[in-house]
């Protein structure tokens, strides 16, 4: 179904699957920051959502095209590389489907 459809007929399934926790479902709009914040799991964030620290990271591994276009804000923090490699910005990229996602772990 179209997403245009499913936002008319209220049938918007959106949920995020954490690689390694649990998965929930969102509103559609929802950030992954906020759908980790449902989910219990944690993300750093420095910066407390304010698109200028990077600490919230993740690795989309399925789903990217179900997430919100990467704006000029989160290019300039993530950088084009990390982009292609399929990072985002969890409290900027907002949910709009089904997205699985990886958190880095760095300790
Ligand atoms: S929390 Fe700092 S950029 Fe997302």
């Amino acid at each position: 179904m179209k997403n245009w459809l499913k936002r008319l007929v209220g049938n918007d399934s959106c949920e995020v699957h954490f690689d390694e926790g649990p998965t929930v479902a969102v509103d559609s709009g929802t950030t992954i920051m906020d759908a980790s914040k449902q989910a219990d799991v944690e993300i750093d964030s420095f910066c407390g959502g304010n698109c200028s620290c990077s600490t919230c990271k993740v690795m989309i591994s399925d789903g990217a095209k179900c997430l919100s276009k990467v704006s000029v804000e989160e290019e300039t923090v993530l950088g084009p590389k990390m982009i292609n490699e399929g990072y985002r910005l969890s409290c900027q990229a907002k949910v709009q489907g089904i997205v699985h996602v990886k958190i880095p772990r760095y300790f």
